[in-house]
């Protein structure tokens, strides 16, 4: 019996020697028992992706620029909505317009006199003329690379049909020229007059963020919707000397600014006589490069019935049309 408490105890002190070796050899072996609960567990350390905090604020537009201008006026191209075919969009202008050169003055004549004969009109007109012409705010040349400044509210601004605001001449003008364009049996209505900076903000914007939820790059989204919309602070919308006119019987069919526009007889009497109520078509087809977009064949602006005449007799955009002003004056102010 006594031997059996003796086996008895020297197996328990041995049990307890095991125990304790085993202890001390782990602790020596370094493990973290948090390791195993998960508590220091590197999933834990990272982010995920969706966790980035910046993700897609740099494509959404700083909300904090906008003004409180909640709904845009309307404005739409034929493109509005479809999917681009990858071939078209390769032949839509560069953002920036190339530089057309200004038509070349003649050379001096032996007397002296400045000789410009790049137009008739232009040549005969005096320095003062000139600056004159080029200061009227009717003459006012609004394009990506002449562009007005975010607190330009328009040039005199009245109400047109209780939907719209133009310039107030402009407005009277065009009522004429729809006047008699009904005369003449078509119909026709303002569509888009006077934009703020803010719509055009949201217009040019809304249009960037469809073509990239449609899938476009950031930079092919830019450059579709350069096409037809001027960036805030570009469209001459915003001086409210720009009316983008629509024909009511192809609302019915399509759309008001649809690309079959051009092809009707609406269109045909509108542009052949808009210049007599001082109106110029300011984006004709073929002047891409110059004017930086597509051809609009809805969009008239109104530079006076002088000055809209000797464009359409010229068959220039209103950029030609302003070089050549300001290289006769410069010519002049040369030969002084
Ligand atoms: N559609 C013309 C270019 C504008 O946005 O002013
Ligand atoms: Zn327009």
């Amino acid at each position: 019996m006594k031997n059996k408490y003796i086996v008895a105890i020297v197996a328990g002190i041995l049990c307890a020697g095991i125990l304790t070796t085993g202890l001390v050899w782990s602790m020596l072996d370094g493990e973290d028992p948090k390791e195993e609960s998960g508590e220091n567990s590197q999933s834990q350390q990272q982010p995920t992706d969706a966790q980035t905090p910046d993700e897609g604020k740099q494509e959404t537009p700083d909300e904090s620029e906008k003004e409180p201008e909640k709904q845009p006026e309307k404005e739409q191209n034929p493109d509005e909505g479809k999917q681009e075919k990858p071939d078209e969009s390769e032949k839509v202008p560069e953002e920036k317009p190339a530089e057309k050169p200004v038509e070349q003055p003649a050379p001096k004549p032996a007397d002296g006199s400045a000789g410009y004969v790049g137009n008739a009109v232009i040549a005969t007109m005096t320095k003062e003329e000139i600056e004159t012409m080029l200061n009227d705010p009717f003459m006012l040349l609004v394009n990506r690379d002449h562009r007005i400044g975010k607190d330009f509210n328009g040039l005199n601004l009245t109400s047109y049909n209780g939907d719209h605001r133009l310039n107030d001449v402009t407005a009277s003008a065009l009522r004429q020229l729809i006047s008699a364009g009904k005369s003449a049996g078509y119909n026709y209505v303002l569509y888009s007059g006077y934009r703020s900076y803010s719509t055009q903000y949201n217009i040019y914007y809304g249009k960037v963020s469809r073509y990239k939820n449609q899938g476009y790059s950031e930079e092919e989204a830019i450059r579709l919707t350069n096409q037809y919309s001027a960036p805030p602070g570009a469209s001459e919308h915003q001086t409210g000397l720009a009316a983008d006119v629509c024909i009511p019987s192809i609302v019915n069919k399509y759309d008001c600014l649809h690309e079959n526009y051009e092809y009707t007889d609406e269109y045909k009497w509108f542009s052949a006589h808009a210049h007599e109520y001082g109106f110029i078509l300011r984006y004709r087809k073929g002047d891409e490069a110059i004017t930086g977009y597509n051809f609009e064949p809805w969009h008239y602006r109104y530079v006076g019935v002088d000055v809209a005449t000797e464009i359409y007799k010229m068959d220039v955009t209103f950029e030609e049309y302003v070089e050549a002003l300001q290289a006769r004056l410069a010519q002049l102010n040369t030969a002084q």
